[in-house]
C-alpha cells in the first residue's frame, strides 16, 4: 500500500465530549486535518486545486478503539487502500503516542469529482501520487506458487509478522477478504486451497488429501521464504492446520483456530459426505451450496446482511467439481486431532461465532481447554462464517491476538 504519510496532531479540550473523551465529529476533522497536513509535508495543499478535480468523501466507516482525551498527542497514519480509475480508498490508523493504543481505523473512499460535481479521472499527477491502480475495495491479484503437481493463487499483502490464512469448505480465500484488509501491521498470506478459485484442480481423488493440503501451505510459505507463520485456520482451515502441526509443527509461531473443531466426523456425518459427494458429481456447486447454506449463516447475518449469502454462493462457486469431491473425501476420512492439539506449546487464539452450528461455542471451548493457556472468544451474532459475518469484531480479536505476540 502506498503511504500517504504520518501526522501527529493534538487533542483539544474543544474536541471533547461531557466525559472528556474525543468526540466522533472531531476525530472526523482530525482525519480531515490529518490528510491536509499530509499534503502540505508532501505535494501541496492545493494538489488539488491544481490539478482542476476536487476529492469528495463517498463513504467513510470508522471503528473505535480506545478512548482519546483532551492533550492526547494522536499519530495518524495514513495509506493508499485501493485506488480505481475515479475514485481512491484512504485508510486512517489513529494511535496515541505515549501507549500506542491504537484508538481508532477508518476507511474513507473518495470520488474526484469536476467542478460540477461530476465523477472526473483521476489525473495522473494525482495517480502517480497515489500509486499504482488497485480494485478500491482491496482485492488483490494473487500471486501464482507451485505446489507439488499444481499452482496456488495466493494473495499476499503487507510486511511485517507473516500470517497464513487458510479458507473452509467451500469457501475460498476471499473468506478473510476484511482481515485481509484491515490488519495492516502484519503481512498476510491467503491461498486458494488446491482445487478452489485460481488454484489448479486435480482431476483424480488421489490429488487431494489432508497431506497435500497441509504441504501446499509449507510450499506457499517457503515459496515466501517464510520460516514461521502465525497460522489462522476457519473450519476445515483448521483441520489443515492440524496435520501441518502433525507434521511440521516448526512452521508454526502461533495458531487461530476459528469456527473448527478436533474431532473426526461421526458414522452419521461421514454419510452425509458421501450424500453430499454424489450432489457435487450429479448437479455441481451450486447445489452443493444450497444444501449447505441453512447451517454457515445465523439467522442474524440471513436476515440483516443477505448480501453475505451471495458472498458464500460466489466462493462456493469457484470450486471445482473435482476439488469439491476431494475435499469431501479429505472431511470424511480425517483423523482425531485432540492429540495433536494436546501438545500444541505456541500462543492460541480459539473464536467461535455464537450461532455456530458446525463447531459449536461448547465445542469450541472444549477444544481452547485442551491447549495450555488458549485464548477463547465467542463473535456475537456470527454463525460458522465469523471472519465474514462480522468481520470487525473478528478482525479486533485477530488484531489484539496479534499485537499480544512475543
Ligand atoms: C468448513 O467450513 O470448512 C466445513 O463446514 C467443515 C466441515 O464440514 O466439517
Amino acid at each position: 500500500m502506498t503511504s500517504f504519510g504520518t501526522v501527529e496532531l493534538t487533542v483539544y479540550p474543544y474536541e471533547c465530549d461531557a466525559y472528556g473523551h474525543l468526540n466522533q465529529a472531531a476525530l472526523l476533522t482530525l482525519l480531515e486535518r490529518a490528510r491536509w497536513d499530509a499534503l502540505a509535508r508532501g505535494p501541496g495543499m492545493d494538489l488539488f486545486d491544481r490539478n482542476g478535480v476536487w476529492p469528495a468523501v463517498r463513504k467513510a466507516t470508522i471503528e473505535y478503539r480506545a478512548p482519546a482525551f483532551a492533550r492526547d498527542l494522536l499519530r495518524v497514519e495514513t495509506t493508499v487502500a485501493g485506488r480505481g480509475t475515479t475514485s481512491m480508498t484512504l485508510r486512517h490508523v489513529v494511535r496515541r503516542v505515549s501507549d500506542d493504543a491504537t484508538v481508532a481505523e477508518a476507511d474513507t473512499v473518495f470520488l474526484s469529482t469536476a467542478r460540477l460535481g461530476r465523477a472526473t479521472p483521476i489525473p495522473p499527477a494525482i495517480a502517480r501520487l497515489l500509486g499504482p491502480r488497485t480494485p478500491v475495495g482491496g482485492s488483490h491479484q494473487p500471486i501464482r506458487v507451485p505446489a507439488g503437481d499444481v499452482e496456488l493463487a495466493v494473495d499476499v499483502r503487507g510486511e511485517g509478522v507473516p500470517v497464513l490464512f487458510v479458507h473452509g469448505f467451500p469457501f475460498d480465500r476471499t473468506v478473510w477478504r476484511h482481515q485481509l484488509a484491515a490488519l495492516s501491521r502484519v503481512r498476510r498470506i491467503a491461498p486458494d486451497l488446491r482445487g478452489v478459485g485460481g488454484s489448479g484442480a486435480p482431476p483424480g481423488a488421489d490429488g487431494y488429501s489432508l497431506t497435500r493440503y497441509a504441504d501446499d501451505l509449507v510450499a506457499v510459505l517457503d515459496a515466501l521464504g517464510v520460516r514461521q507463520a502465525v497460522v489462522c485456520g476457519l473450519s476445515m482451515g483448521g483441520y489443515v492446520i492440524f496435520d501441518l502441526l502433525r507434521r511440521h509443527p516448526a512452521r508454526v509461531k502461533a495458531l487461530i483456530l476459528a469456527d473448527t473443531k478436533p474431532q473426526a466426523d461421526s458414522v452419521e456425518a461421514k454419510r452425509g459426505r458421501d450424500e453430499l459427494t454424489q450432489v457435487a458429481q450429479r448437479e455441481g456447486q451450486d447445489a452443493v451450496i444450497e444444501r449447505l447454506l441453512p447451517r454457515l449463516l445465523a439467522p442474524d447475518t440471513l436476515t440483516n446482511q443477505p448480501e453475505v449469502a451471495g458472498q458464500v454462493r460466489e466462493m462456493a462457486g469457484r470450486w471445482s467439481v473435482p476439488g469439491l469431491v476431494g475435499a469431501l473425501r479429505m472431511l470424511r476420512d480425517r483423523p482425531d486431532s485432540t492429540e495433536t492439539l494436546r501438545g500444541v506449546r505456541v500462543p492460541t487464539l480459539v473464536l467461535v461465532g455464537s450461532e455456530d452450528e458446525i463447531a459449536s461455542p461448547d465445542t469450541a471451548r472444549a477444544m481452547a481447554r485442551l491447549i495450555p493457556d488458549a485464548q477463547y472468544h465467542v463473535v456475537p451474532a456470527a454463525g460458522h462464517i465469523a471472519p465474514l459475518e462480522q468481520p470487525l469484531a473478528t478482525s479486533r480479536l485477530l488484531a489484539d491476538f496479534l499485537r499480544g505476540l512475543p
